[in-house]
């Protein structure tokens, strides 16, 4: 199933989200919708709170651009209850995009080296290290968790400078070709007269 992706604005982006346990209802599955609506909307890395759940679970699937960084070969994975435990290394820029913000993509500094504990769907537990993309990929996706997104990173000077995009964005202005929900639009469930 293809879950609507939550847009810059609504409040759901801005909670740190919660840990989840085993007794999670329907993990696997939610997690199976989350890949197809990250492959759906082209993304290389989806959050929980993104399609509208405030627990602390994010996805990455980087595999289709594995014949130009070998370093993703493989790369699909779930993180469940993630920890960053260390970040290291130079801070470098990379370019980033985001699905709940469509149409900017910024120079994002952040440590080229972390690591990370985590657990899969089985709830087995690992203490890794990465570096180069993935490690990029998973600090986009981890700030989530947090209620950060990436432009909340740049720098004062451009933050102003995309701070109407935004709005627009938040107002609906943008085109993309998956489902979104917008701040403000509550679903209300009116039953039909007979
Ligand atoms: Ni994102």
């Amino acid at each position: 199933m293809i879950l609507p992706v939550y847009v810059f604005g609504h409040p759901i982006l801005r909670k740190a989200a919660g840990e989840i346990d085993k007794d999670f209802n329907n993990l696997k599955q939610f997690i199976e919708y989350m890949f197809e609506t990250m492959s759906e909307s082209d993304g290389i890395g989806l959050a929980a709170p993104q399609v509208g759940k405030s627990v602390r679970i994010f996805i990455v699937d980087a595999t289709s651009l594995e014949d130009k960084d070998p370093s993703l070969k493989n790369f699909k994975k779930v993180f469940i209850n993630p920890i960053i435990m260390e970040r290291t290394g130079e801070i470098t820029p990379f370019n980033e995009g985001c699905l709940s913000i469509p149409g900017i993509r910024e120079d994002i500094s952040r440590e080229s080296e972390i690591r990370i504990t985590y657990y899969d769907t089985d709830f087995n537990f690992y203490d890794e290290l990465y570096n180069g993309v993935p490690s990029r990929i998973i600090q986009h996706e981890y700030d989530h968790l947090d209620g950060i997104l990436f432009t909340d990173r740049v720098a004062p000077l451009k933050k102003r400078l995309l701070k109407n995009k935004l709005s627009g964005i938040s107002k609906g202005k943008f085109d993309v070709d998956y489902k979104t929900v917008l701040p403000g639009k509550i679903k209300v469930f009116r039953p039909q007269p007979s």
